[in-house]
């Protein structure tokens, strides 16, 4: 299946796109995680304001959307099935994909700005495998070590307070005409994100399993 996940910074799209991947069988395209194994790519010959990835990045910015697209469609024409996840960010962005894929199910997490505060100041990811944890609402057996490999937990450089109000913020007026965009699509299907992980998973899997 090709599966489009949405919503805003801390909704756990990373946290079920990694079930989505394992349960269905398909790749993650991520371009979150794509431009942090990228963050000091030399875009200066694409006439960018900055010079790096990184330095949007970091402070919570879009990245330009001539980097972006190049890679989404780069990793889209060499997956069969796929659970999107990052893109598309504004509506730019959505007109592209829309030229690159059609879609079968478009998941819409949801969760209040709070919440979205406490869960990405708290995050913490494994330096070798990726895996998210979180300091309150699921913490790793020891401190500071990964459950499945045995990695460091570091901190995002951008899950500092600021950094995060201002991807809420980019979020609120970029991405949410995004997900207006997409509402009356019959493949759209809003997903309570304020649940469990485990809730969250039972409803997305009811979701895909419909549409599939
Ligand atoms: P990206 O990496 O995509 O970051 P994001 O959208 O801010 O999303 P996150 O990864 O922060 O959150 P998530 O929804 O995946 O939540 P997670 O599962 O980790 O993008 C980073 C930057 O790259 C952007 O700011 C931009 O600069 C650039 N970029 C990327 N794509 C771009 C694009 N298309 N165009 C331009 N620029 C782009 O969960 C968060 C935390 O909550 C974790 O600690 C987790 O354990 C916990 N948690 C998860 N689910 C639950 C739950 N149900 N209950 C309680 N806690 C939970
Ligand atoms: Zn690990």
């Amino acid at each position: 299946p090709r599966i489009l996940i949405l919503g805003p910074p801390g909704a756990g799209k990373g946290t079920q796109s990694s079930n989505i991947a394992e349960t269905y069988g398909v790749e993650h395209v991520t371009t979150g995680d794509a431009l942090r194994g990228n963050k000091e790519m030399d875009i200066s010959d694409m006439d960018t304001e900055y010079d790096t990835p990184g330095a949007y990045m970091d402070a919570g910015d879009l990245v330009p959307d001539k980097v972006v697209n190049a890679i989404v469609d780069e990793a889209l024409s060499q997956a069969d099935g796929f659970v999107l996840d990052g893109y598309p960010r504004n509506l730019e962005q959505a007109e592209e994909l829309a030229d690159m894929t059609d879609l079968d199910v478009i998941l819409s997490l949801s969760v209040a700005r709070e919440e979205l505060v406490d869960r990405l100041t708290g995050r913490r990811v494994c330096d070798d495998c990726g895996t998210n944890y979180h300091v309150e609402f699921s913490p790793p057996a020891e401190d500071g070590v990964c459950d499945d490999c045995g990695g460091d937990l570091i901190q995002r450089d951008d899950d500092n307070e600021e950094s995060v109000r201002n991807r809420l913020d980019v979020f609120d007026e970029n991405t949410r005409p995004v997900i207006d965009h997409y509402e009356g699509d019959d493949a759209f299907v809003a997903v309570d994100g304020e649940q469990t992980p485990d809730e969250v998973w039972a409803d997305i899997q009811d979701a895909i399993d419909a549409r599939v």
